[in-house]
């Protein structure tokens, strides 16, 4: 009942005042208190798609064992049917039905899963013949209630696949409902791309033209430029922006946000112990901010033992303890009240280096100290691979809003203004769009805001169709309140995603039908 009234005392503030405000980024810890857990599951989507007998409605029809295991038909005391994969001896025993898929369309994921103790991961998996198996997208199942499994896979080969489900924990039943794979031609998810941005990114406006006395004007020609757009559309900047006023002249006449790729990184502030030179940090937040450019933060401290200053690599965990909080306090206390955000600890589900040599607490650490430092600024996790693959567990929604409790439920952290950096570093290939909505669906449950962090996509032929795609898919969902590209100049080093050559001319990119851009 109290949490009922803060949850609605929380939603009143909101109305009043404005979503942006700090409170109305307040985080309910705990994964399991925030997802959606259904009593009886829903219908399948779409029908089940391309899914034979996806309510199993018609008992096992269509549906096969998988590995060891064993299947049986269960009915829910209001008469709903499912299925039951049991007496599992590997982590893929489980129910499976041979699909056909097709090259170049986009399949959409569901089913609503549940387990008969405690909670685990279960994934979907597609197996598909001559390939490693493919991840479709994970879901923390419970016992005594339904959970949504959603994702999807891109289909760059013609060919049957078989669905199933994954669970570490093969001493657990799986229990599935409501399956359902959708298809979509690229064109169909652009169409729904495109809706999802008018619903969410637009609004409407009203003009009354009228003359000085009041009166209303029969007809009148008006006509509208949008000079600046509302939804903050970054780009990343390095050292060489303070030598160059062609890059200066780019950067500031199209963007309004920016992260400086190295510039603030401990590396860079202090190369040698004790020498600070914030030089060239300082150089970039001033030109930034003579040319109204919010900056982001980036970063405090690097998880990665890879990316530490020479000197700190060998130091003794006091030692390191000692230079760590200093490092926390001079940047932070340097750059206070003038970022909109702090990458915290980057990298922090990949790596551990400060949670090795100081302890599991280290992260939580830190962020505290950083927002005694600067309370009006968001801290963020940073984090690759999230939203760009689906096979790396680590980093996955489920091991990111785990961290996110630990962080956030850490004492003196609650309340503070946190945010998901979803970093989007994109390989060679179609990028897995269906995968991604899921991942943002996820992530958006904990009402922070979700910014991606560092978008490029590497040389390839369809480079420009897919940073298109991403940026698209990204900016159509409602969480997503900032993009940032680690993108840029050819001269300045932005080798992997190059937006202009070396004389500031848009970089031609090949496109198909002989065109270019
Ligand atoms: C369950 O597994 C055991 C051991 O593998 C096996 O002997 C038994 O037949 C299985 N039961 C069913 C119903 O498949
Ligand atoms: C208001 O101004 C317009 C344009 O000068 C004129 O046509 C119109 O009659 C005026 N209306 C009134 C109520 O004075
Ligand atoms: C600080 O860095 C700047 C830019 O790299 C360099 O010119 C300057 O000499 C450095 N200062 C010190 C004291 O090392
Ligand atoms: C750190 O220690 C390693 C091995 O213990 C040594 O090879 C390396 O030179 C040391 N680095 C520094 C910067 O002292
Ligand atoms: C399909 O995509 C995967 C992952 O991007 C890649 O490894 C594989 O080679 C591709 N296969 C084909 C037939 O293009
Ligand atoms: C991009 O530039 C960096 C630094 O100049 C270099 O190390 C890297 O190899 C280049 N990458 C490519 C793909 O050319």
């Amino acid at each position: 009942m109290k949490i009922l009234a803060e949850a609605l005392i929380l939603v009143f503030l909101c109305i009043f005042l404005g979503s942006e405000h700090r409170i109305c980024h307040a985080f309910s810890s705990n994964y399991n208190a925030r997802t959606k857990c259904l009593i009886e599951p829903e219908a399948a989507q779409d029908g089940g798609g391309i899914t034979a007998n996806p309510d199993f409605t018609h008992g096992m029809d269509g549906w096969t064992v998988y590995g060891q295991g064993a299947m049986k038909e269960e009915i829910s005391r209001n008469g709903n049917r499912f299925i039951v994969a049991y007496n599992r001896t590997q982590s893929l025993d489980s129910i499976s039905q041979k699909v056909q898929l097709r090259r170049g369309l986009i399949y959409s994921f569901s089913a609503w899963i549940q387990i008969n103790k405690g909670s685990e991961r279960v994934a979907v998996v597609f197996k598909i013949p001559r390939t490693e198996l493919i991840i479709g997208g994970r879901v923390l199942a419970r016992k005594g209630c339904w959970s949504l499994l959603k994702g999807g896979i891109f289909a760059n080969f013609t060919s049957h696949a078989g669905i199933l489900f994954e669970s570490k924990n093969t001493a657990t039943e799986i229990w599935v409902d409501s399956v359902s794979l959708q298809p979509f031609t690229l064109e169909q998810w652009r169409a729904q791309q495109d809706k999802k941005i008018d619903k969410e990114r637009k609004s409407k406006v009203r003009f009354k033209v009228t003359y000085g006395n009041g009166t209303a004007m029969d007809s009148a020609a008006v006509s509208i430029k949008q000079t600046r757009s509302e939804f903050p559309f970054g780009c990343g900047m390095n050292f060489h922006i303070i030598d160059s006023t062609d890059y200066q002249n780019w950067f500031a006449s199209r963007f309004k946000y920016t992260t400086f790729t190295n510039q603030m990184k401990w590396y860079s502030n202090e190369p040698e112990q004790g020498q600070e030179n914030y030089t060239v940090a300082d150089t970039m937040v001033k030109f930034a901010q003579r040319n109204g450019i919010s900056i982001r933060g980036h970063n405090i401290l690097w998880d990665d033992p890879k990316y530490q200053p020479e000197w700190v690599k060998n130091l003794t965990s006091d030692e390191l303890r000692k230079a760590a909080e200093k490092r926390v306090d001079s940047v932070v206390s340097r750059y206070s009240g003038q970022l909109i955000a702090w990458d915290v600890i980057n990298e922090n589900l990949h790596f551990s280096f400060f949670e090795d040599k100081l302890g599991k607490e280290a992260s939580s650490k830190y962020f505290k100290r950083a927002y005694e430092l600067d309370p009006g600024t968001t801290m963020f996790l940073n984090e690759f691979s999230t939203i760009e693959y689906s096979n790396d567990e680590d980093v996955d929604p489920i091991s990111y809003m785990k961290k996110l409790d630990e962080i956030l439920s850490y004492h003196g952290n609650q309340g503070i203004l946190a945010g998901i950096g979803l970093e989007g570093h994109f390989g060679v290939g179609q990028p897995n769009l269906a995968y991604m909505r899921s991942v943002l669906d996820i992530l958006s449950s904990t009402g922070l805001p979700i910014w991606l962090t560092e978008v490029d996509v590497v040389k390839e032929p369809n480079q420009a169709e897919y940073l298109e795609q991403i940026l698209r898919e990204v900016y159509c969902h409602h969480a997503v309140q900032g993009i940032i590209m680690f993108a840029g100049p050819a001269t300045a080093g932005f080798n992997a995603t190059t937006l202009v050559d070396k004389d500031f001319k848009n970089h031609r990119i090949r496109r198909c039908c002989g065109q270019t851009d």
